[in-house]
């Protein structure tokens, strides 16, 4: 049974920029709440194929969506920001705030439609910022939409950003842990939080408040998984297993499960790049951040381990042959944006193995050529794989048709969706990084019981 969409606090006409990840997601959404949505995207390709009715991305249970919005009139694309923003309350900036190489995010494509919105204003007009920007970026949003907006428009600028997650971004969208909203006057940050159902958790702020909410949570994201990380590289000096030790700490209610789990690091078009910015924008600031950049590190670290111990198990890699299967930083996403999977495809490329690939559905525009139907054909003829990607299919591979196809026998299962006995039983050497052979035992591990021997027999 559809289930009807819940009810926002009003209605209004809306618009907003960018149709990506964010912005798509956050039309259809909005238009599935009853409001009335132009998007605009300056992307041909992106836009005609939403002009059919196609979602650009992958995204489970959008393009359900895409067609509800456009059929019952809610939901309007254009590339011309001039036919949006007439008439809109609320322009919603959803557009890319990629990394730059210092860290900081390139913010030319915010101040570019900022500048549009404002310049296409006919009446006076909330801008709400869901991209992710550093604090202080709505207020020089607003000084430069006060330059670009004509006399008798009034722009106010705030912050609402988002917290989607690939993969479930309909589901989040509609099941938010938290709305935030950031604006420095009252009337402003009303006319954005009464577009969500008054019953959806909401937290208002100031904006710089809200900014930094944003790039805290995510580097807090991120921390945990360095955190899996770390813990998981101990586990192999231990002998202890890091599923089952990771499962345990996460149980702790203070501490939680989610993002507490180890493999080849942490990925996508978000959390390196924010971490990086929060520690950029502290260090302009003369702020260390040593937690923040350690989560950086032990990303970096994750992602070379996973091609150290492929060379540790095969001797060397130049002039073998190894599949990585999955290409997308995580799986139900076509997006290999800072993906661990693609740094390990190159990583082994520089190192002189010869590499193929298969993803159910992401396909990295530098490694097309490596890709390969299906994961039997990926595999065919591989000295060793490595399975970089959660894909839940991968977990239905057949090991017998897995042995009889690939020269060698190690597979390097990094996100551990294999069944290692299955996989031994047809003569696989299924290896999980975060575990060892538990007869390692390192009398170092139990030199606290030495001293106290020490003492007791003295
Ligand atoms: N992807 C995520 O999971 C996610 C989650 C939360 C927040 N964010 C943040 O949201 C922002 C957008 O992320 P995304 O992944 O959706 O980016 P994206 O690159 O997928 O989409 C941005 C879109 O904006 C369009 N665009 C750029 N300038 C435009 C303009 N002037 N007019 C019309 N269209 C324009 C681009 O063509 C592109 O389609 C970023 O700041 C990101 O950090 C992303």
């Amino acid at each position: 049974m559809h289930k009807p969409h819940p009810t926002p606090q009003r209605l209004a006409d809306i618009c907003v920029v960018g149709a990506g990840y964010v912005g798509l997601t956050a039309a259809a959404c909005f238009a599935a709440l009853g409001h009335r949505v132009r998007c605009v995207e300056n992307d041909q390709r992106r836009l005609s194929q939403m002009r059919r009715g196609e979602t650009p991305i992958y995204e489970p249970g959008l393009d359900g969506l895409l067609r509800e919005g456009m059929s019952t009139g809610r939901l309007t694309f254009t590339s011309e920001i001039d036919q949006a923003v007439p008439g809109a309350e609320v322009a919603f900036l959803c557009v890319g705030t990629p990394a730059r190489p210092d860290g900081h995010p390139d913010l030319r494509q915010l101040a570019a439609a900022a500048r549009q919105v404002a310049t296409a204003a006919t009446g006076d007009l909330v801008v709400a910022v869901k991209s992710t920007v550093p604090p202080g970026t709505c207020e020089a949003l607003q000084l430069l939409s006060d330059d670009a907006a004509s006399p008798d428009v009034r722009i106010s600028v705030a912050s609402n950003p988002e917290f989607l997650r690939e993969s479930q971004a309909v589901s989040d969208f509609f099941h938010p842990d938290r709305v935030v909203v950031g604006a420095d006057e009252e009337a402003t940050g009303s006319c954005i939080a009464t577009l969500y159902p008054s019953e959806w958790p909401m937290l208002r702020c100031d904006r710089r408040s809200s900014e930094l909410i944003k790039y805290a949570s995510n580097t807090f994201l991120a921390l945990k998984i360095s955190f899996a990380n770390e813990i998981a590289g101990l586990c192999e000096h231990v002998g202890a297993e890091a599923v089952s030790v990771l499962a345990g700490v996460g149980m702790d209610q203070r501490i939680g499960p989610s993002f507490l789990a180890h493999g080849p690091g942490f990925g996508g078009s978000c959390l390196t790049k924010d971490v990086s910015g929060l520690v950029a924008t502290a260090d302009a600031l003369g702020y260390d951040t040593p937690v923040a950049r350690a989560t950086l590190d032990v990303n970096a670290w994750a992602r070379g381990r996973v091609v150290d111990k492929l060379a540790t198990l095969l001797g060397s890699l130049a002039g073998k042959a190894i599949a990585v299967l999955g290409m997308a930083f995580k799986a139900g996403t076509d997006d290999v944006r800072d993906s661990p999977a693609v740094t390990i495809a190159e990583r082994l490329l520089a190192e002189g193995a010869a590499v193929s690939t298969f993803d159910p559905v992401a396909e990295p525009e530098a490694l097309r050529h490596l890709q390969h139907p299906d994961a039997y054909s990926a595999v065919s003829g591989a000295d060793a794989v490595v399975i970089a990607t959660a894909w839940p299919e991968f977990a239905q591979l057949d090991p017998a048709r897995l042995a009889s196809v690939m020269s060698g026998r190690v597979i390097l299962d990094t996100v551990g969706v294999l069944d290692p006995a299955a996989a031994a039983a047809s003569g696989l050497d299924v290896i999980l990084p975060g575990r060892s052979a538990m007869d390692t035992f390192h009398p170092v591990m139990v030199r606290p019981l030495e001293w106290a021997l020490d003492a007791v027999l003295v």
